[in-house]
């Protein structure tokens, strides 16, 4: 007997939760469960569907926590197999196969992975592709964006828009839904139509402009391009109605560049450092890369981590990615564990209780802040949500490693005299071995492309201090720190 199973929506990773634990109680087989949301074409037995499945207290089973989060972010794929794969693995792993989720090569186990992976690159592209035209309204203006997503993300990517137009009155409308924000609540919406939308406003020459501007037609892969930045994307973006005209004169342009003469080596340190590229799969950046003015380095190595598809899981749920801030060729790069809630939110490293306390200490030792680099070992913020509050949870040596080729190339392009680690995650990061903080304090080691690097405390160890004498004690010991790895520098 099949039992079938109406959701209330495409993507409600709650209520499939509760039902497949209905499903899973009542000893219903993978075989014989169909699952069916309101507007998705129905499966065959769409006519004896149930309103709902068995409720939500039969019982939890205990499955890893990679399984949960896979589901949860693979649920809104489009696949309309998705909630049957989904109860299929529940069900293998709560029947004799507990390590399922380890097995990569299962087929059960790869599609869930890969369909995870397929959402979270569509959330990326919303984040990057989206552009909102202003619309004048009786309550003043209003921004609106047309998106066409690949899967059912828009809910789940309101509250990155949340964030970071928090201050703004937008709607977002999509082809199945739209997604409403005025400046204080959250609503959604049925969905509607490119026409909802007007093709232009005032931005718009702008938004050309500045790509016209940043184009290298020397690095130009229209084929990497098209896989980065997808053509349906492009009616959507106004600076690729730049694209075809700037392509048919990039040879024209290469020429002249190649007349002028070359630039000349860029004496900067850095060069000495033959960094292995990370592997880009977002090649179409390269398009921004030119290595000989670091600015440019720095901005062709941000894009190219904001075109990476392969981030750790956690990069998914922040905000952004936060990127070092400071003068290319600064004395001083200073690196810190990663980003923070606010660091988060706002984009820019060490804003937060501990960044306030790091400029506080920097002031002290004598360190202008805007003549050093700051940044962090792994750039985004990885976190455990807990109702309101998003709890800050340690990068691992996985976590470590994956961003460490960012790091070191971002060390390479700044090009300092000293580079300080701020506790053991930087420390970790820049010299390739756990090594002990409070042993290495004060000394300098070498860093794995070389470069010196000084250790020193992270400032929100001082935060975390339970006692005040203490707090004051560690803090002028950092504040010596500082003056130490100021004075190696003048
Ligand atoms: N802690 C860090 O390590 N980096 C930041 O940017 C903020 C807090």
């Amino acid at each position: 007997m099949t039992v079938a199973t109406v959701l209330p929506g495409p993507a409600d990773f709650d209520a499939w939760r509760d039902a497949a634990r209905g499903l899973l109680a009542a000893g219903v087989p993978p075989a014989e469960a169909e699952w069916c949301v309101p507007g998705e074409a129905a499966g065959l037995f769409a006519e004896a569907a149930h309103p709902s499945a068995p409720g939500p207290d039969a019982g939890v089973p205990r499955v890893p926590r990679a399984f949960v989060e896979a589901a949860a972010t693979a649920i809104r794929h489009a696949d309309r197999d998705r909630f049957g794969l989904l109860y299929r693995m529940l069900w293998r792993l709560t029947h004799g196969e507990p390590s399922l989720m380890e097995v990569a090569t299962d087929p059960d186990t790869a599609r869930l992975h890969a369909m995870a992976k397929a959402v979270r690159r569509d959330a990326h592209k919303m984040h990057a592709f989206l552009r909102f035209r202003m619309v004048p309204t009786e309550d003043g203006v209003r921004h609106v964006a047309w998106f066409e997503p690949e899967h059912h993300i828009e809910e789940a990517e309101a509250g990155f828009f949340v964030r970071r137009f928090a201050g703004l009155q937008w709607s977002i409308v999509t082809p199945k839904r739209s997604v409403h924000w005025d400046g204080g609540a959250l609503r959604l919406g049925p969905g509607g139509s490119r026409r909802d939308v007007p093709p232009d406003d005032a931005v718009e020459p702008l938004w050309r402009a500045y790509y016209a501007a940043i184009f290298n037609p020397a690095r130009l892969k229209p084929g990497a391009m098209r896989a980065e930045m997808p053509r349906r994307y492009w009616r959507n973006m106004p600076e690729t109605a730049e694209i075809p005209r700037l392509i048919a004169e990039a040879p024209k342009r290469v020429a002249e560049m190649v007349a002028r003469g070359g630039t000349a080596p860029n004496p900067r340190p850095q060069r000495r450092l033959h960094l292995a590229p990370a592997p880009c799969v977002g090649e179409g950046m390269d398009l921004l890369d030119t290595p000989d003015d670091p600015a440019a380095a720095l901005a062709a190595l941000r894009q190219e981590l904001l075109g990476r598809n392969d981030l750790p899981d956690f990069a998914a749920r922040a905000t952004q990615p936060v990127f070092g801030e400071g003068p290319p060729g600064a004395p001083l790069l200073f690196v810190g564990e990663q980003p923070g809630d606010e660091e988060d939110i706002q984009g820019r490293p060490f804003v937060g209780p501990a960044g306030r306390l790091f400029d506080r200490a920097l002031a002290e030792a004598g360190v202008p802040r805007e003549a050093a680099y700051v940044t962090n070992a792994v750039k985004h913020f990885k976190f455990v949500p807990t109702g309101r509050r998003r709890l800050h949870q340690s990068p691992d040596a996985g976590d470590i490693a994956w961003y460490r080729p960012f790091l070191l190339r971002e060390v390479g392009i700044v090009g300092p005299k000293l580079v300080v680690a701020l506790g053991a995650t930087a420390l970790r990061a820049l010299t390739g071995k756990p090594m002990p903080v409070m042993k290495t304090r004060g000394q300098v080691v070498a860093g794995l492309e070389g470069h010196p690097v000084f250790a020193t405390v992270h400032p929100s160890y001082l935060l975390r201090l339970p006692d005040q004498a203490g707090q004051q004690r560690e803090y002028a010991r950092f504040v010596e720190d500082l003056r130490a790895a100021q004075a190696r520098v003048h």
